[in-house]
């Protein structure tokens, strides 16, 4: 087996946040034809808010696109007002989930354990988790980068992944939505930490995994990051609200 057929799909991400009423369904349906009249080599997801969770999936369904969730609660069911559980995702067609997002760890107090736990909830419902780490620039002007990066990858993905589905998203958190982003040399190092790291915890099974980047991915910018080493795709925010952006970038995989 030579090591390129070894190496997983692209994977390109798009996650939504807190953005999309019913108009936006009209974008997916953009990506899926354009996608399904010219295939390409990555593999697509949206991720939309919940409220448009279901009805995507069924834009999306018999195309090559797929739906993801953007968080799940640890438990199956119970009474934890607002919150949604991995099998209500799969119940409403999602069949990837980000994780630990740092919108989620700053603004929700999510602790990386908090994240493992969530991770094995989605897991067990049959998701495909993203994972999200990332530090700060205080951090990062620190010096603490890649110390903080691969105790959180450490301490996010739980051992019941060891050969499963799942990626990890690097995304600095001062190169979300700020136009700013880490230079390919910083990715590059940061995302051999992180395999370095998935590989001393799962052996040849955490050399698969892609490791996604995230930040202020762009048109612009894509063919540069996405083609640096051990960049195995990307999670994008804003630039994959609008498809001809989104296509644009999923071009460049
Ligand atoms: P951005 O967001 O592309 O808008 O920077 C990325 C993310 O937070 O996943």
């Amino acid at each position: 087996m030579t090591i390129s057929s070894l190496t997983p799909r692209p994977l390109i991400a798009g996650n939504w946040k807190m953005n999309g009423l019913t108009e936006a369904l009209d974008q997916a349906r953009a990506v899926a034809a354009a996608l399904d009249a010219k295939p390409v080599g990555a593999r697509v997801a949206i991720c939309p808010p919940s409220t448009l969770l279901h009805r995507l999936a069924q834009i999306l369904e018999g195309s090559t696109v797929l739906t993801g969730g953007q968080d799940c609660h640890p438990q199956v069911c119970g009474p934890h007002t607002g919150d949604v559980s991995a099998p209500m995702l799969v119940d409403a067609g999602a069949t990837l989930v980000i994780l630990g997002h740092s919108e989620r760890r700053e603004a929700h107090g999510e602790t990386s354990a908090l994240v493992a736990t969530k991770v094995g909830a989605a897991l067990a419902a049959g998701l495909e988790p993203i994972v999200c780490v990332g530090e700060s620039l205080a951090q990062r002007e620190a010096g603490l980068a890649v110390a903080l990066v691969t105790a959180q990858v450490r301490d996010s993905l739980p051992a019941a992944l060891a050969g499963q589905a799942f990626a990890v998203a690097y995304e600095p958190i001062w190169a979300i939505g700020t136009g700013r982003t880490a230079t390919v040399a910083d990715i590059e190092a940061m995302h051999a930490a992180i395999r370095a790291q998935l590989a001393a915890m799962f052996g040849e099974a955490g050399k698969t995994p892609p490791i996604l980047y995230g930040g202020s991915v762009k048109a612009d910018n894509a063919v540069e990051i996405l083609g640096a080493a051990e960049v195995g795709g990307a999670l994008v925010g804003g630039a994959s609200l609008k498809a001809s952006d989104f296509l644009a970038i999923i071009a460049a995989a």
